[in-house]
């Protein structure tokens, strides 16, 4: 069957491949669920893997099957399987168990190993193919009357997880009653981030390079009653002193680490910084240092690392776009701006991702009637 693949570590190696029929056997104990690839998302993350920047192939390999953001159909299943039944829509997990603590207890999205195991990232391959098998603890049903933004799930598991981690850090205040927040980015883990803050009541300003006329991003933005601003126009030092208050969450998908730096000096009193972007290159950035130390010693902030999502974040987040899909209708599918006709249209599929003018790219491996 075809696949889309890279050679880890050689820029721009993505090709067409021809790899084996997975087989649900090879998962024990009946427990294989065998689906079938509807639709991939692609991601910033598969344009550092395609510059080189970014994953590994699998053991014994020298390519990687890319894709990780997977939305499929259930066409068979191991005996022992409970989840989910052929014809269920489904999306999957990212990361598999290493051997840490953190692994053994269902917590692989925060491993303590240095190694760690992605599908189409980093040491397994991934689903921009046409089946996949899976043991049934990776797989994530989705509803069926959510099939036009199912492709969606893996991002959303990965912004649900960054919230409920921030809520939760943020116990250590015994109070904490946030009012306002800042997205850095308007990408779809901005985007997605903006509609859940704003599904958690918070004030939202989502900050982005382009100007709002004529841009879909401004628009997903505003239509949640969110405030969009360009900082190509406005500069986040501006708007800060414009401000009655700091914001008490600023969550930082820019997909830059001067950014995420940068954004250090604007964050509240005992607010939380939440970090999401995955920057494979180089980039050094100078800061402030004396004043941003003494700031946050002084206003008792906190910055939060976070990246992956498992199946409870899944859970979380397809939770939260239902909840979109009722105060925002249609508004969430809007994201998925771009489609790709096939794997063997994967070379265009790549073209915009490098362009970098399209919101979303989805891979339509077949179709999602
Ligand atoms: C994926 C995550 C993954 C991360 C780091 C992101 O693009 O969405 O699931 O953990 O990359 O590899
Ligand atoms: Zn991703």
């Amino acid at each position: 069957m075809k696949a889309i693949a890279v050679r880890p570590g050689t820029p721009n190696s993505v090709h067409l491949a021809d790899i084996p029929m997975p087989e649900l056997a090879s998962i024990p104990n009946g427990l294989g669920v065998k689906v079938q690839v509807l639709q991939v998302g692609v991601d910033a993350t598969d344009r550092e893997i395609n510059d080189g920047l970014y994953g590994n192939p699998p053991a014994g390999f020298d390519y990687l099957v890319l894709g990780h953001e997977v939305f499929g159909r259930v066409i068979e299943v191991g005996p022992a399987v409970r989840k989910v039944k052929p014809g269920d829509h489904v999306s999957c997990t990212v990361r598999r168990p290493g051997s840490s603590i953190y692994d053994q207890i269902g917590r692989n999205d925060i491993t303590n190993d240095e190694v760690y195991y992605e599908r189409g990232i980093n040491l397994l391959h991934g689903f921009l193919t046409e089946y996949f098998v899976d043991h049934e603890e990776f797989i994530v049903r989705i509803p069926d009357s959510m099939k036009h933004i199912g492709v969606l799930a893996e991002p959303a598991s990965v912004v649900a997880k960054g919230l409920e981690q921030a809520w939760l850090a943020q116990q250590r205040l015994q109070v904490w009653r946030p009012q306002t927040a800042w997205v850095l980015g308007a990408g779809q883990i901005g985007l997605l981030a903006t509609i859940m803050l704003r599904l958690r009541g918070l004030d939202v300003i989502t900050f982005a390079r382009q100007p709002a006329p004529g841009n879909i991003k401004a628009e997903i933005v505003t239509a949640t009653g969110a405030q969009y601003v360009s900082t190509a126009e406005t500069s986040l030092t501006s708007i800060s002193l414009s401000q009655k208050n700091q914001p008490d969450v600023i969550f930082e998908a820019t997909g830059s680490s001067q950014t995420a730096f940068k954004a250090m000096q604007f964050l509240g009193r005992n607010g939380v910084l939440i970090w999401t972007s995955v920057t494979g290159g180089t980039h050094t950035a100078s800061i402030p240092a004396d004043q941003i130390n003494l700031q946050w010693v002084l206003g008792n902030k906190l910055l939060l690392g976070t990246v992956n999502g498992n199946n409870r974040h899944f859970e979380i987040g397809i939770t939260d776009m239902a909840l979109a899909e009722a105060m925002y209708p249609c508004l969430l599918s809007r994201i998925l701006t771009t489609r790709i006709p096939g794997l063997s249209h994967f070379a265009e599929a790549i073209q915009l991702l490098v362009n970098g003018k399209d919101l979303k790219i989805v891979v339509e491996v077949a179709s999602n009637d």
